[in-house]
């Protein structure tokens, strides 16, 4: 294309990415020097979290209202997942002992994004590895859709030779903090140390 041309393009991007720079900012994602990967297409508004209808470990449906006058640690990823999701749930439930009593007004979920392998009862038994205090939450494949829709979070199916069932799911990993009224607070990166999560979720509990 022309000097011209390429310039104009040039231009509409940069305005593009701007928009949504402070669209994360108004979110409060990067206020903190994060920033979402999965949220920076540029989607319409620039909240993160919202309604969900899920399955707990017991089959029963719990939805994001059961979780109200308490604050949410929310995190997605899959049990069969190799290193991102062990380190980050490790975290969760290290942070979780740190608060010690704090931790009562504390609720960490765990929302699978392999609902065909984790199923409730699956996801039931991974917790408690993590924490017991921790809700893990499976569904149908809309419902564990629409969670990560309200949340934000890329994931996609991907081939994975080294899996005993030939598949995982590449996954954005952020731990996302709600408050008592559901809305969303901050968000801890992938690699947040346990004392870095507990410090951050403190004040709000
Ligand atoms: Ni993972």
């Amino acid at each position: 294309m022309s000097m011209r041309k390429a310039l104009v393009v040039a231009c509409v991007a940069a305005v593009v990415a701007a928009v949504a720079v402070v669209q994360l900012r108004q979110a409060g994602i990067i206020g903190s020097g994060l920033a979402l990967r999965d949220a920076d297409a540029g989607a319409g508004t620039a909240t993160v979290g919202g309604p969900f209808s899920l399955i707990d470990p017991q089959g029963r449906t719990v939805t994001d209202a059961d979780f109200r006058g308490k604050v949410m640690l929310v995190y997605f990823g899959y049990t069969h997942c190799p290193d991102v999701c062990p380190t980050d749930l490790t975290a969760m439930g290290e942070a979780v002992r740190l608060l010690g009593p704090a931790a009562g007004n504390l609720a960490p979920i765990f929302i699978t994004l392999d609902p065909q392998r984790d199923t409730p009862g699956v996801m039931g038994e991974f917790v408690q590895l993590i924490d017991p205090q921790v809700t893990g939450l499976s569904g149908p494949p809309a419902a564990t859709a629409a969670a990560a829709k309200a949340y934000r979070v890329y994931y996609a199916k991907v081939e994975k030779p080294d899996d005993p069932d030939g598949y995982g799911i590449d996954h954005s990993a952020y731990m996302y903090l709600m408050g008592r009224d559901g809305k969303f607070l901050t968000v801890f990166r992938h690699g947040s140390d346990p004392d870095t999560i507990a410090a951050g979720i403190k004040p709000y509990l």
